[in-house]
């Protein structure tokens, strides 16, 4: 066998690093290693894959969705709280597979409903939805003939949600993505498991369940149900997520995953297959990189509380403010961000969570011209700068973010989003590259003029007296 060893041994590196609280940070997997099955991004040229990534590229706002049997417990078994991310709790609360696989028979989500998840996220001004079909605890969420562990074959429910929101998507004019936990899966035998608490080596397995050969559940559920995936739901879907590879999934295993993803050539996927396949975008999740990643696709996933899958009492849900100034720096540094959102045990967004993502809309209806097929900003220093002092927890110079202002651009045009009103009325701008020819606020119909004035390298724009936005007021300048 002839398969890359360096990237067997880094991905068997990234599977014993110390797993902090189920939270991955980034897990890039970059690899020189010729792989034995090509992937796209090794035969494409750089048109080709300009083309292929367009409309995300263009997109940058997704909806996350994580939902699955865990949005029962919602976060509590047997009475207790189990600590930590909600889709977790059959991990950290070590329930034995059996008592797990009996919540399919009270998983009857009948306030599920595709359209009114897919009207959420569009009025939001999301491009794209990215929903868990199986997640870590290997409960399928959509028909599959592969293995009966589903929500169509083992819960009243009996519908398909991947179908219907394809369904809804089509209508509405949004793109689908499939979230796939392609090796861990604890309630299928032979899979992997991350560990969490007391849990033993080799396997971190908390129940014999569990035990058995990785091939046979490759072989027999993940990579016919990805086949299921990729074949059964028309043109979607138009992004597979993978998730949490560990030293299972090597080059060669990756290498039957990647020949299936190549049958769908305008397929985008992340870079968490593992195997040393780098996958198209970078993934930092739960932090916005403090330069991005230049030459990289990126998309930041975040929760919106503390979890991805719903828990009953996680109720520390981010600001609109800051969910907004989350898009604004993102995009600012050219990635995309997957604001995730978790349904309750009926199908149900919750409420908090509803209404955030419309307040968020508000704005990005006014001011989405500075959001969408931008390009990042052509200064940088305004997203603030590395600490002298302090570290951070990698023992790296320290990235202290400044929130007064972010700048997108476009053809002849560059955005600035301020989040801090200047006192005197004017935006100073030190350094402009090209020659500004006027300037007016993104959110005044009649683009009155605002005065700028050369100041040596830089500009002054005159402000009004007061913000337009209280989160974020877009001042447009025209370039030549
Ligand atoms: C993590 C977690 C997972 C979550 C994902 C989202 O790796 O394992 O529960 O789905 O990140 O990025």
């Amino acid at each position: 066998m002839n398969f890359a060893r360096g990237s067997l041994l880094l991905s068997s590196l990234l599977a014993c690093g110390t797993f902090a609280g189920a939270q991955l940070q980034g897990n890039t997997i970059a690899t020189t290693a010729k792989h034995e099955v090509p992937a796209i991004q090794d035969t494409e040229t750089a048109a080709q894959r300009d083309a292929r990534m367009a409309w995300w590229r263009e997109a940058r706002f997704g909806m996350f969705i994580h939902w699955g049997l865990y949005s029962i417990p919602a976060g509590t078994w047997d009475g207790k709280q189990v600590p930590g991310i909600g889709e977790w709790i059959m991990n950290r609360g070590s329930i034995p597979v059996a008592d797990y696989k009996a919540l399919a028979p009270k998983f009857n989500p009948t306030s599920f409903n595709a359209h009114d998840i897919v009207a959420t996220a569009k009025a939001a001004g999301m491009k794209y939805i990215v929903i868990t079909a199986k997640h870590h605890d290997g409960f399928a969420m959509f028909d599959s003939k592969a293995n009966s562990f589903n929500i169509v074959a083992a819960t009243p429910f009996k519908r398909d949600p991947m179908k219907e929101l394809a369904e809804e998507c089509r209508k509405q004019g949004l793109k689908l993505g499939f979230y796939y936990s392609q090796d861990q899966d604890w309630t299928a035998p032979g899979a992997s498991a991350y560990k969490t608490g007391d849990h033993q080596p080799p396997d971190f397995h908390w129940d014999k369940a569990q035990d058995g050969d990785f091939d046979t559940y490759l072989h027999t559920k993940a990579i016919p149900q990805i086949k299921e995936l990729l074949t059964n739901y028309g043109e979607f879907p138009v992004v597979v997520w993978f998730d949490t590879p560990t030293k299972n999934m090597s080059a060669e295993r990756a290498a039957e995953v990647v020949a299936l993803l190549n049958q769908r050539p305008n397929l985008i996927w992340n870079n968490r297959l593992g195997g040393g396949y780098k996958g198209d975008t970078e993934t930092p999740e739960q932090f916005i990189p403090a330069q991005g990643y230049p030459g990289r696709d990126w998309e930041a996933c975040m929760t919106i509380n503390d979890t991805w899958g719903y828990k009953s009492y996680d109720t520390n849900f981010k600001s609109t403010e800051t969910l907004l100034r989350n898009l604004i720096d993102i995009a600012s540094k050219g990635g995309n961000y997957l604001l995730n959102v978790g349904p309750d045990s009926m199908g149900v967004i919750p409420t908090p969570e509803i209404a955030r993502l419309q307040e968020v809309g508000a704005w990005v209806k006014v001011n989405g011209e500075a959001i969408y097929g931008t390009g990042p900003t052509s200064f940088g220093a305004e997203a603030g700068a590395f600490s002298a002092t302090e570290k951070d927890k990698n023992g790296k110079a320290k990235f202290v973010p400044s929130w007064e202002w972010r700048s997108t651009t476009g053809k002849g045009k560059i955005y600035l989003e301020i989040f801090k009103w200047p006192s005197n009325g004017v935006f100073h701008l030190a350094k402009v590259t090209k020659t500004v020819t006027g300037a007016y606020l993104l959110a005044d119909p009649q683009r009155k003029a605002l005065k700028v004035t050369k100041v040596g390298d830089g500009v002054d724009v005159m402000l009004p007296g007061r913000a337009v936005d209280p989160v974020a007021s877009v001042v447009v300048l025209k370039t030549q």
